[in-house]
């Protein structure tokens, strides 16, 4: 049964600093017919990721923002549940940027038809999905590990930190994370395989705690973060070392810009490479990634750990927590149940909310 109504997470206002849930407004719609050359999709879980925090700021970015009163952009997980799209049959489970609603039309652009009798569905938002494909070309495209180097990673137990020091690993690698408590750290190392981990809140002395774990120094920084976690590693580079920098955890929140040291001696002496990239530059090569990171994910060789919240009203929350390191692994929300007959085998590692 199609209800009349649903709910949809609008942006309210722009926000200065942390989002707050007042950044947001839940509102009740009515659940839209498709037209021609269209399906309606019922979603099952929304992806929660660090790019809605840019999405709500109208400062120039690499993509335009979410204009006040529309629907907050995300990526879904859901089912077909009407279409009058050849190619989209109802009961088909679709993956794509369908918004923060219960229901949304599409005609089929940027959606992907997903097996959720392979792997759990919600994977395809995670390891399976743009975090997952973030994780793999970048540390190998950008980054360019070689057996036996030393790979850093930040905000490593998160969804793309979690998957890039195991790949490390398959790469011979040493792996060394940065994470926020001593429950992450004590993931990183037991469960994920990286060969140290460091709790960068506890730290007194990064400098020492980073050359206690990288005896060998460093030869690859996969950048989640940027700010002193970045200063501190490029004060422990080897020459020709490689920043992929994926993500500036520690900026997208400040309200001014933060000073920091010139670095162009670091670079200059170690004849170090730093290269930012956007997922989407990998985009020709999407197949390619995803076929891998499953066969790694079916193999046990690729963990992954997601924390789940139930309600779209909760959304906003878990954007907040995401943003403030509540969350403990890849954030998604449950917006309904499952279809029935989709369960895969469960992964090796799910996890839920630290704390
Ligand atoms: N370039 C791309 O195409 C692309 C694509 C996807 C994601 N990304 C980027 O990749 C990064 C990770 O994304 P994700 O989806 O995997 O998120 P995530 O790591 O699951 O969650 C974000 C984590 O960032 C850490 N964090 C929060 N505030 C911080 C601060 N002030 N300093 C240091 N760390 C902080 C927290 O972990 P701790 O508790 O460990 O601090 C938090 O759990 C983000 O920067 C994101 O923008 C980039």
């Amino acid at each position: 049964m199609i209800p009349s109504t649903h709910r949809q997470v609008r942006l309210a206002a722009r926000p200065i600093g942390y989002p707050r849930e007042s950044d947001f407004r839940l509102v009740e719609s009515s659940v839209p017919e498709p037209g021609a050359g269209e399906f309606l999709v019922r979603a099952v879980y929304l992806s929660i990721d660090p790019y809605m925090r840019g999405r709500m700021s109208d400062a120039r970015s690499y993509v335009p923002p979410v204009a006040i009163g529309d629907v907050m952009e995300g990526g879904v997980v859901g089912e077909v549940v009407r279409s009058n799209r050849p190619g989209f049959s109802v009961g088909d489970v679709v993956e794509g940027r369908l918004g923060w609603q219960e229901y949304a039309v599409s005609t089929g652009k940027g959606v992907r038809k997903i097996d959720p009798t392979v792997t759990p569905m919600s994977t395809a938002l995670g390891v399976l999905g743009m975090p997952g494909l973030t994780a793999y070309f970048g540390l190998l495209e950008v980054g360019q590990p070689k057996a036996g180097e030393t790979v850093v990673v930040s905000a490593a137990s998160g969804a793309v930190g979690g998957l890039v020091g195991q790949i490390a690993k398959l790469r011979a690698c040493r792996a060394v994370g940065l994470a926020g408590s001593d429950a992450k750290v004590d993931y990183l190392v037991r469960e994920l395989g990286y060969d140290a981990g460091i709790n960068y809140r506890a730290t007194a002395d990064l400098d020492a705690a980073l050359q206690a774990a990288c005896p060998a120094g460093i030869d690859v920084y996969f950048d989640n973060v940027g700010g002193r976690i970045t200063e501190a590693v490029s004060r422990h580079v080897n020459l020709f070392a490689r920043f992929a920098v994926c993500g500036l955890m520690s900026q997208y929140n400040l309200t001014e810009p933060e000073l920091a040291p010139r670095n162009e001696r670091f670079v200059l002496v170690n004849r170090v490479r730093i290269q930012g990239f956007i997922v989407v530059d990998f985009s020709a090569r999407y197949k390619e990634g995803l076929a891998q990171l499953t066969e790694w994910v079916r193999q046990g060789k690729l963990k992954y750990r997601e924390d789940v919240v139930d309600g779209l009203e909760r959304a906003p929350g878990a954007l907040i927590g995401l943003l403030q390191g509540r969350n403990f692994g890849k954030a998604v929300v449950r917006v309904g149940p499952e279809p029935a007959g989709s369960r895969a085998p469960a992964p090796a590692s799910r996890g839920g909310t630290e704390g």
